[in-house]
């Protein structure tokens, strides 16, 4: 375990277990439908590649980039598109990979910017949901874990851009964003 862990939350097999489980899901509810699977970077993008491999139905990808966090521990309450999607989402069935939903301001502005773009469908594939810190009323279509209210990192998730790469989830330690 990385030293700046408190506790290991969710094991690299357990993780893969699940977004097993929601590939298999999202196969059978989008076959024939082509669906667009919007990664949300950074965070999601371990979770969007493990997922669509997973995924045994034809899919596109595209890719868009949102900051709610920037390098604080709490969010800033503000979303911003750092990179917009590539291609038009008009008459698309669209799925949003998310790691996580913690407020949910992150989700409901995405959701609205892509439901204004006319997208056909839109829902929301999160790996990890944050209840507690809910201020928007939003939920996932396909959800992965319940987590606890604490500052988790790892499989994507960061603190002030570390620990992305870590294959496992894990409770970072008070003293490494107090300091
Ligand atoms: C994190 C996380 C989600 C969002 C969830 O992203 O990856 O996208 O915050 O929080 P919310 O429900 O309170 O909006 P962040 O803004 O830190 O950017 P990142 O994915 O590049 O780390
Ligand atoms: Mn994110
Ligand atoms: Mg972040």
């Amino acid at each position: 375990m990385h030293p700046d862990l408190e506790k290991v939350l969710f094991s690299e097999e357990e993780i893969l277990a699940c977004v097993d489980r929601m590939g298999r899901q999202l196969s059978a509810d989008y076959d024939g439908k082509n669906p667009l699977f919007i990664c949300v970077l950074k965070g999601a993008v371990l979770f969007m590649a493990d997922l669509v491999k997973r995924v045994t139905i034809p899919l596109e990808m595209d890719f868009m980039a949102t900051s709610s966090y920037g390098a604080a521990s709490k969010s800033s309450g503000v979303v911003r598109i750092l990179k917009d999607l590539e291609r038009p989402v008009e008459g698309r069935h669209v799925v949003i990979v998310e790691d996580i939903i913690d407020t949910g301001l992150t989700l409901a502005y995405l959701k609205e910017v892509l439901l204004h773009r006319r997208a056909a469908s839109v829902k929301v594939a999160a790996l990890f949901d944050k209840p507690e810190g809910r201020k928007m009323e939003i939920e996932a279509d396909y959800r992965g874990f319940v987590v606890p209210n604490e500052f988790i990192v790892g499989y994507g998730l960061d603190y002030a851009e570390r620990y992305r790469n870590l294959p496992y989830v894990g409770v970072l330690k008070p003293e490494v964003y107090e300091r």
